[in-house]
């Protein structure tokens, strides 16, 4: 029989353990979690006028007109003038297209808002919501209270009359004036928490669902960029949205065979809502900096050495922005955005997927600095994994002789790879630096592509791989699957977690084998062998177990490859007392089932209860043909 040796826990399991991996990629944040629901909602895109279109019934010359006011506003320079003459409504307008349309629902309230100027007769501003159709669909009219010149925010809510996946916002001008128009926005009522501007309900919900143990933003190659001036910096994220400095994200560009020529990143999600975000959703924030260094895959851009110092005291804030006390300066600009509780932060990257000895050379840098003055904040370090020999054996010297508190291994492999490699950490050792599996993925098919599908043989090849990451929770301490979001209509990389539209979600198999790992996590690794030997796929099975210390349970994760049933008897060694009801939760289908909108759960857990014989401290499974199960006894 299989044997668990329940007496004596060979490990802990951290708490952080199973965590989510997001990226502004595949319209993960802009089109995505970032609720808004206008495209270049600040003129500020490579064209200022991507994602909108001039409605005019005659055309004068001059009537909508981009204002750049470069020097005098870096952060956000340009604004739509819009001056009309005696316009009715229906004479003069803006439509914005959304991003791949706008997801609107019926009866939901609807937050216009906009920024303006003006210093004659008010121009009126009609909202209109239309359905694919042109239809409209809702409306709400904006009158600007104030004629002084200044700027001023003001907004008008209203509610929709029917659901439309791919509804569009539409401007009618009335009056004769002009009027000055920026952060031209629309917003669902319906955001997490109510929060106003906040992120898409139901997407924030399928990640609270995983209870993941961390959560690492923002990427990914964004950390890096296309070139180092678009490398994400995190103090162009903060404080006022209109002040938060747009550039072009490095996945605007054709990958997968996916050109993106509208995908930019307006930081109306910043650093201030993701570590609010890993609160809400009880997880440790785990930020990636950017080392000096742009992408690998666009530019071979680093910075000197000796103009590092700024990427270092970026760092040093962040730390002091999510932790420091009110009296500090980043801590008191965290306290005006409305947090005046420290995050309590406890770890970072400094760099994603930079490799060569320009890496190490930085990543010392860094690493000094911040030990220095917070010598228990924890670095992880980026490293990889080379299928086809040992690329990364120099990295990974380098960094365990520098003691590196995590280092961060990528892996996009097929799902043979994933099931050969499950006992890849058997043999790691315990007592050096941990292991942070940060980005991996069963790919079915070679590189990101439109070929790859998230099949359950791509997810169950995962959960066998997963059963490793476990019973060596001594050393991989982290672990989290990516891409994490994808828009049907606007992703390059192909496959991730979680597929959205406008209106729905759905989690794939991969999304359902993360939560029964996550939410079975246990607190210690138990020893569970055949032969006296972990299982790493003899007859197709591969194996773990854990106790849960809180509830006392026995956690047992089996997957099984196999295209046989098989039955195994488990024998749990040992343990005093048993309670012989047990549950058994199963994801079993064919390798190639997927989950779609339609049939979201097609792929997914079911519970059931089995007993355990309690005499002889026996457990007898019958495990389907690709089949996960977790028993919890
Ligand atoms: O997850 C997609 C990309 O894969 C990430 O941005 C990068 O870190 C890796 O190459």
């Amino acid at each position: 029989p299989i044997k668990v040796n329940v007496a004596q826990p060979v490990s802990e399991i951290q708490p952080t353990m199973w965590g989510i991996f997001f990226e502004d990629i595949n319209l993960g944040a802009d089109g995505g979690i970032y609720a808004e629901l206008v495209k270049n909602r600040s003129f500020e895109f490579q064209k200022p006028l991507m994602g909108w279109k001039i409605e005019r019934k005659t055309f004068h010359e001059g009537e909508v007109l981009i204002q750049n006011r470069a020097d005098k506003n870096t952060a956000n320079p340009r604004f739509v003038s819009v001056k009309v003459e005696n316009a009715q409504k229906g004479d003069l307008g803006l439509t914005n297209e959304g991003f791949r349309g706008m997801g609107i629902k019926n009866g939901l309230r609807y937050d216009f808002s906009v920024m303006y100027r003006q210093s004659g007769s008010p121009v009126k501003v009609h909202a209109e919501l239309l359905d694919a159709k042109g239809q409209v669909i809702g409306e709400g009219t904006l009158t600007p209270s104030q004629t002084d010149g200044q700027w001023h925010r003001q907004a008008v809510s209203f509610n929709a009359k029917a659901t439309e996946a791919k509804g569009k916002l539409r401007l009618w001008f009335e009056g004769n004036g002009q009027i000055d128009l920026d952060m031209i926005s629309l917003f669902p009522e319906d955001t997490w928490k109510g929060r106003p501007g906040g992120m898409r309900a139901d997407m924030i919900q399928k990640l609270a669902d995983l209870k993941p143990g961390f959560i690492r933003f923002p990427g990914g190659c964004i950390v890096e960029g296309f070139d180092l001036n678009n490398r994400y910096q995190w103090k162009k994220t903060i404080g006022p949205i209109e002040e938060r400095q747009l550039i072009m994200n490095r996945w605007n560009i054709e990958f997968a065979h996916r050109p993106a020529p509208d995908y930019f990143q307006t930081f109306g999600l910043g650093f201030f809502e993701y570590l609010q975000l890993a609160e809400d959703i009880g997880s440790e924030a785990l930020p990636i900096l950017n080392c000096g260094m742009a992408c690998q895959f666009n530019s071979a851009e680093v910075v000197p050495m000796d103009q590092l110092e700024p990427y270092v005291q970026d760092a040093l804030d962040l730390i002091e922005f999510a932790n420091g006390d009110i009296n500090t300066t980043w801590g008191k600009v965290r306290a005006q955005m409305g947090h005046p509780a420290p995050f309590n932060l406890k770890m970072m990257g400094v760099g994603n997927e930079n490799w060569g000895p320009q890496y190490i050379e930085r990543l010392k840098v860094f690493t000094k600095a911040i030990k220095a003055k917070y010598p228990n904040f924890k670095l992880i370090n980026s490293s990889g994994t080379d299928p086809n020999g040992d690329r990364f054996d120099y990295l990974n010297k380098e960094l365990r002789a520098m003691n590196a508190d995590f280092i961060d291994e990528h892996y996009y492999r097929a799902p043979e790879w994933f099931l050969k490699n499950a006992g890849r950490y058997d043999s790691y050792d315990r007592n050096g630096s941990k292991v942070f599996a940060g980005e991996y993925a069963s790919h079915t098919n070679n590189g990101a592509s439109a070929s790859n599908r998230n099949t359950w043989r791509a997810a169950l090849s995962e959960a066998a791989f997963m059963t490793g990451l476990e019973r060596n929770a001594a050393v991989v301490q982290m672990a989290s699957y990516a891409p994490l979001f994808a828009h049907v209509e606007g992703w390059q990389w192909n496959p991730d977690l979680i597929w959205v539209d406008n209106l729905q979600s759905f989690g794939t198999p991969s999304y359902y084998v993360q939560q029964l790992y996550s939410l079975n996590k246990g607190t210690h690794v138990l020893s569970m062998t055949q032969n006296n030997q972990p299982l790493i796929g003899q007859d197709s099975l591969y194996a773990s177990a854990s106790w849960d210390k809180a509830s006392n349970e026995i956690i047992l994760k089996i997957a099984n490859n196999n295209s046989q049933a098989q039955v195994r008897e488990i024998q749990l060694d040992g343990v005093k007392k048993l309670d012989p009801n047990a549950r058994l939760i199963v994801m079993q289908s064919d390798p190639n089932s997927v989950n779609t909108f339609e049939e979201a759960l097609n792929v997914s857990p079911s519970e059931k209860k089995i007993v355990v014989n309690a005499k002889t401290k026996k457990v007898s499974l019958e495990l389907a043909p690709y089949s996960f199960y977790v028993v919890r006894i």
